[in-house]
């Protein structure tokens, strides 16, 4: 199915490496898109950093000069608008989103989540599935619904725990995989083949693959 290159607009509050992962696999041609613009909430992030060695342009918007996170988010809204957005990317972003974001852009904010959701939602899901003691744990995209951690599910990717995992040393692996499932959930939006049904995200096969 041909793809069509989609404007991105990347939220993110730290180090970047999933907005790396996104530049990396459209320099590579593994994603039909541009990133049009990162803006991130803290001003000790990397990943405007990362965003303006790659030549694209980054907003720093502190929470501190809106009266409300509305407010805040109205004003992320216009400057998505400004660049001609068209998905919104939430990659370690760690504020919550209001309405105001996500019914600007319905069907069109995605997050990065490191578990197998429905499991340990909110913050330090690897530390909450390494005190459970699952045998599994991984990451999820998935679309942002207003309930925190919870729209219909993209893609999955599943991670062992091992016996002498750290939080550290499992949020490691991780991330590898969160790096390749990104860009590739991304990629099957822009080709056009993710339709929400209810929960359900069906994704529709490759052309290619059914011949
Ligand atoms: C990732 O583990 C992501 O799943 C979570 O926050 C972390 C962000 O890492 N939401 P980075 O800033 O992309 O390196």
């Amino acid at each position: 199915m041909p793809s069509r290159t989609i404007a991105l607009g990347v939220l993110a509050s730290g180090r970047g490496s999933n907005l790396q992962a996104l530049l990396d696999a459209i320099a590579e041609g593994r994603l039909a898109a541009k990133v049009a613009i990162v803006i991130s909430d803290r001003s000790d992030a990397q990943a405007p950093e990362r965003a303006r060695a790659a030549g694209i342009p980054a907003v720093t918007l502190s929470p501190r000069a809106f009266p409300t996170r509305e407010e805040y988010d109205a004003q992320v809204v216009k400057l998505l608008g400004d660049v001609g957005v068209e998905v919104v990317v939430l990659a370690g972003y760690l504020r919550i989103v209001t309405t105001v974001l996500l019914r600007a852009f319905p069907d069109r904010v995605i997050n990065i989540h490191p578990s197998l959701l429905p499991a340990f939602r909110g913050l330090h899901a690897q530390r909450q599935a390494l005190e459970y003691g699952v045998k599994i744990t991984g990451c999820t995209v998935h679309f942002v619904s207003e309930e925190v951690d919870s729209g219909a599910i993209i893609l999955q990717a599943a991670v062992p725990i091992l016996g002498d995992d750290t939080e550290a040393t499992l949020s490691e692996r991780i991330l590898e995989e969160e790096h390749r499932l990104l860009p590739q959930a991304l990629q099957l939006y822009a080709e056009g083949r993710l339709t929400i049904q209810g929960r359900r995200v069906v994704i529709t096969p490759n052309a290619h693959a059914l011949h």
